[in-house]
């Protein structure tokens, strides 16, 4: 009974989501979320073709119930590439009042070199809830947030990555108490300088996907609809992490609860706001890389 109330909630319309509406990203919240969705995702995923660099399936039911249980009114996604997230995101908010900005800046040069965004774009242009912006996140984000002011809002970093992606979560955060969740992408343990030690020490993480317990209650989502043998293949020649392992784990989704739990800068791992300011400066100046 519990289960189907917080479903109900989670799929109407925005004007349920006053600002002062109770939101709980807790673990057992997205567990529970997470196994109530499952049929409704798998038909989702069925419809979106896993994209190079994207997230795994299991991964996006993380994100998902996340944002379920913080009843969000708005996602924000910083690192669009392929738009495999994107599209998760756009199908399952499909007919709901969410909405969905998606932002790259090309820091990858995936458009320079070869079109992908504008081929994302094209793609994801006949979801109403989408929009797409290229512009730096930094910047970007602080804009939607304060633009969506009084809405429940989650936040997916992509890219940049690493302590760029606390960071940006970081400046998100103590933006506004309106974001309810951050989730980083690439944070298992495997990868080198892996940010995995200080996922596991912040005291704002909730959840971490490489995690035994969600591997193995969602990791048959990766095998039904991720090709191996491709995926092997695009990994094969990275030298920034450990094979075996990223196939067992996968990259890794973190997700940290936002600022109406602990104020930002109370709980223990907030990156510092002198480090938040400088990085937004760099920020401005396009030399942040990630
Ligand atoms: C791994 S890809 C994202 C994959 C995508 N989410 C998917 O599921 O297909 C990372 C992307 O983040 C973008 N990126 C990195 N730093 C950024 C920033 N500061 N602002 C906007 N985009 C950024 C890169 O240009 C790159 O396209």
């Amino acid at each position: 009974m519990m289960l189907f109330m917080l479903l109900n909630m989670a799929f109407m319309s925005s004007s349920m989501s006053t600002p002062d509406s109770t939101v709980s990203i807790t673990r057992d919240n997205i567990y529970a979320l997470a196994d109530s969705l499952l049929g409704r995702f798998h038909n989702i995923s069925a419809m979106v073709p896993y994209q190079d660099m994207g997230i795994l399936f299991s991964e996006g039911l993380a994100l998902l119930s996340a944002a379920s249980a913080a009843q969000v009114d708005v996602m924000l996604e910083s690192g669009t590439a392929g738009g495999q997230s994107a599209e998760l995101m756009a199908r399952f908010f499909e007919g709901t009042n969410v909405k969905v900005f998606t932002i790259d800046s090309d820091l990858m040069k995936y458009e320079s070199s070869g079109g992908l965004l504008s081929q994302t774009s094209k793609r994801l242009s006949r979801f109403q809830n989408l929009k797409f912006f290229r512009e730096d996140s930094f910047k970007q984000i602080p804009k939607l947030i304060r633009a969506n002011r009084g809405k429940n809002i989650g936040v997916f970093v992509d890219g940049p990555k690493r302590v760029l992606a606390m960071r940006l979560c970081g400046i998100a955060i103590s933006e506004s108490r309106d974001v309810k969740f951050c989730a980083i992408h690439d944070v298992s343990p495997h990868w080198s300088r892996s940010i995995a030690t200080e996922m596991e020490n912040w005291e704002r993480t909730v959840l971490l996907t490489y995690h035994n317990s969600w591997r193995e209650r969602y990791g048959h989502l990766d095998k039904e609809f991720i090709d191996e043998s491709a995926y092997r293949k695009m990994f094969a020649s990275n030298t920034l992490l450990d094979q075996k392992k990223h196939l067992t784990f996968g990259p890794g989704l973190g997700i940290i609860f936002g600022g109406d739990v602990i104020p930002y800068g109370k709980a223990v791992g907030d990156p510092s706001p002198q480090t938040l300011s400088i990085s937004r400066g760099r920020g401005r100046r396009g030399k942040v890389r990630g």
